[in-house]
């Protein structure tokens, strides 16, 4: 049997901290339960040693702390040509830095464990909600993995910041697209509503300046497959009232935003949202919780964890896509 070994990328350190091999292994077991795996280090290099068959090494390399997919030779390694192929230039995701801003792996790794839980229905693009988006690096890694997305976020000065970014990579790196924005509903209701939209491609991505406690108004379509969101800490980003408060003032709306046999993933603190607090209060508008964590200590203050939860499989919800009004567009190169 070969052995793959996995090189575990020097930035899972910064995303996972002490717990880096042991959040690894939750990750690459989300995607092959039964896979054998040992940790082995040489010098400063640490590998994940796995018997999973090479002909997955794209779904390896797609892996948050995956860096590079090797095979051995005797004494000798030889890499994988396999590139986890994804859309878009990476910098698209990683080029900008702001007080706030979920680690881009740890936002990789809860799309990931979406999608190994995601139940498909057939439906392509897959459609991503993130109800708590920031400046979208959820948004802008679900682009990367081929899907539409959605951002609502209720810090008005998000939007400029989205655009900032998106304009200085789509320049620097070339890359064709559309603009457009607009509001979702009647534009007299201050900042609420207002959004700005790209266009890649036949991909879209949107954000949208709003409250996460009322997703169907904002997103006015039809429920997403992922709802995947990195929660407020209470450090840096407090939800008023407390993240608990406003989760439950949530979680009827995202759970109907969610399509049957989706999954929605949600990065918390710990000591902020414990675990079996945000299983129940999704579990009363009939979420399921999955059997994974991932839990890493980030600070004194801070113990991050990831919750899985699905909405369970059956006939499809419909809800109707309603026309947003007063959209301008602009294309950009
Ligand atoms: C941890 S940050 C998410 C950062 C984001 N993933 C990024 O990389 O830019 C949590 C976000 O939730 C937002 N937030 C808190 N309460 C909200 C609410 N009621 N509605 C919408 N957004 C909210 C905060 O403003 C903050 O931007």
């Amino acid at each position: 049997m070969q052995r793959v070994w996995l090189l575990v990328s020097p930035l899972a350190r910064g995303a996972y901290f002490d717990a880096v091999h042991d959040v690894a292994v939750r990750e690459l077991h989300a995607y092959f339960p039964d896979s054998k795996v040992t940790i082995e280090t040489r010098g400063p290099l640490s590998f994940l040693v796995t018997d999973v068959p090479l002909d997955a090494s794209r779904q390896l390399a797609r892996l948050s702390f995956v860096q590079a997919v090797m095979t051995e030779k005797g004494e000798r390694f030889s890499i994988v040509d396999q590139l986890a192929d994804f859309n878009l230039p990476e910098s698209l995701v990683t080029g900008t830095k702001y007080a706030g801003k979920t680690n881009e792996l740890l936002t990789q790794f809860a799309i990931n464990l979406g999608l190994a839980f995601l139940e498909p229905d057939g439906q392509t693009p897959l459609r991503l909600l993130d109800p708590m988006a920031g400046r979208g690096t959820t948004l802008l890694w679900a682009l990367r993995y081929d899907m539409d997305a959605v951002g609502i976020e209720i810090d008005k000065r998000a939007l400029a910041g989205f655009q900032q970014h998106v304009k200085k990579q789509t320049k620097l790196q070339r890359i064709k697209h559309r603009q457009t924005t607009g509001f979702i509903g009647k534009s007299n209701r201050g900042d609420d509503g207002r959004y700005i939209q790209y266009e890649f491609g036949d991909r879209q991505v949107r954000l949208v300046i709003g409250d996460a406690r009322e997703p169907r108004r904002l997103t006015q379509q039809r429920p997403f497959h992922l709802i995947i969101s990195d929660l407020p800490y209470g450090v840096a980003h407090s939800a008023v009232g407390g993240v608990m408060d406003t989760l439950s003032q949530c979680a009827g709306q995202w759970a109907r935003c969610l399509r049957k046999g989706g999954i929605m993933v949600l990065a918390f603190n710990q000591y902020q949202s414990p675990r079996e607090a945000i299983i129940d209060c999704f579990g009363a508008h009939g979420l399921v919780a999955k059997d994974i964590s991932a839990p890493h200590r980030m600070s004194e203050s801070i113990v991050r964890d990831l919750l899985v939860m699905g909405r369970p499989a059956g006939p499809t919800e419909s809800l109707e896509a309603r026309p947003v009004g007063g959209a301008s567009s602009t294309v950009l190169r």
